[in-house]
This record gives C-alpha cells, sequence and structure tokens, in this order.
C-alpha cells in the first residue's frame, strides 16, 4: 500500500525542492534599490583606487594603505546624500567628480586625478560596492 504511494510523494519533494530553489533564485535582485556595481567593475575599480593613490588622501574601506587625511573619509560613502556637500550621489556624478573635482564642482580641492572616463565608472563602482570594515 505504502510503497505505491511512495513514487508520488517523492514527485512531490522533488516538486517543492525545486520550487525552493527558483524561489531562492528569484530573491537575487536587490531588495532595495541601492546601487549594486558588478563585482568586475569593483575589483577594475579598486586597481584604479591603487594605482593613483586616492588612499594619499583619503581613508577607503578595503585600501589598506595609504590612509591619508587630506580628503574626507570615505567610509559609509555610499550612504551620504550629496557628493562633497554639493553634489546629487548618482553613479554619473561620482564618476564625474572622482575624475575631475574642481570641473564638477567649482572651488572643489581635490585635485583631477589621471584616470580616463571608463575607470572614473570603476572607481565609482568600488565605491558603492564596498562594505565598511
Ligand atoms: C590630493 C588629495 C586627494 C586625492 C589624491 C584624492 N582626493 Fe578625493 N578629495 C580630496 C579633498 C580635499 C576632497 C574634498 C573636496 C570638496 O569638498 O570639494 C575630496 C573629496 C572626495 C570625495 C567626496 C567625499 C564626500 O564625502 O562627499 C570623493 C568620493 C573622493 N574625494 C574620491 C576620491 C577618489 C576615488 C580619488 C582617487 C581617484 C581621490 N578622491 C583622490 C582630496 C583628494
Amino acid at each position: 500500500m505504502g510503497e505505491r504511494y511512495a513514487p508520488t510523494e517523492s514527485r512531490i519533494l522533488r516538486q517543492l525542492a525545486v520550487a525552493a530553489l527558483l524561489k531562492v533564485a528569484a530573491c537575487k535582485p536587490p531588495p532595495d534599490d541601492r546601487v549594486m556595481p558588478s563585482a568586475d567593475a569593483v575589483e577594475r575599480g579598486k586597481d584604479v583606487i591603487e594605482r593613483v593613490s586616492c588612499g594619499s588622501c583619503h581613508v577607503i574601506p578595503g585600501i589598506d594603505w595609504p590612509r591619508g587625511r587630506a580628503g574626507p573619509s570615505l567610509e559609509g560613502f555610499d550612504d551620504v546624500g550629496l557628493i562633497a556637500g554639493a553634489l546629487p550621489n548618482t553613479p554619473g556624478n561620482l564618476a564625474a567628480f572622482v575624475r575631475d573635482a574642481p570641473a564638477t564642482k567649482p572651488g572643489s580641492t581635490m585635485p583631477p586625478m589621471p584616470i580616463s572616463a571608463a575607470e572614473a565608472q570603476d572607481v565609482a563602482a568600488y565605491l558603492y560596492g564596498m562594505k565598511d570594515e
């Protein structure tokens, strides 16, 4: 008797397992509307930050050295409302600012940095993707 129902039960179990897996996959998109940069862009951005040494003026999560203090700490930067107190914190504004701060925010004391527009986007991705330690 029991044996006759066993195949059906295992099929139901399998369907439940598949449904559970689909649910996990469906949960992949970010739960909120924060910027979620790709891992590749974040990795490239880190390389750029290290190459041009943004850390000589900024404390930046994930960059161990240098940890300069001429500029504001970038810890928790993804939660900052305005970039340098002036620009809405959007990926486009951030990329423009980190490449050429004085052109983006007149009077900014952060010097223009020797990075391409694409590199600036990767840097912005890193700043949005970093987790504070
Ligand atoms: C020579 C020192 C110096 C270097 C190098 C430098 N910065 Fe800055 N940075 C500053 C200063 C000073 C400010 C504040 C500017 C202002 O308020 O206009 C600033 C502001 C910022 C801000 C805005 C912070 C906030 O809280 O709104 C970001 C983001 C930033 N820098 C990222 C970078 C990145 C990324 C690099 C490397 C590509 C970099 N900086 C290189 C000095 C520097």
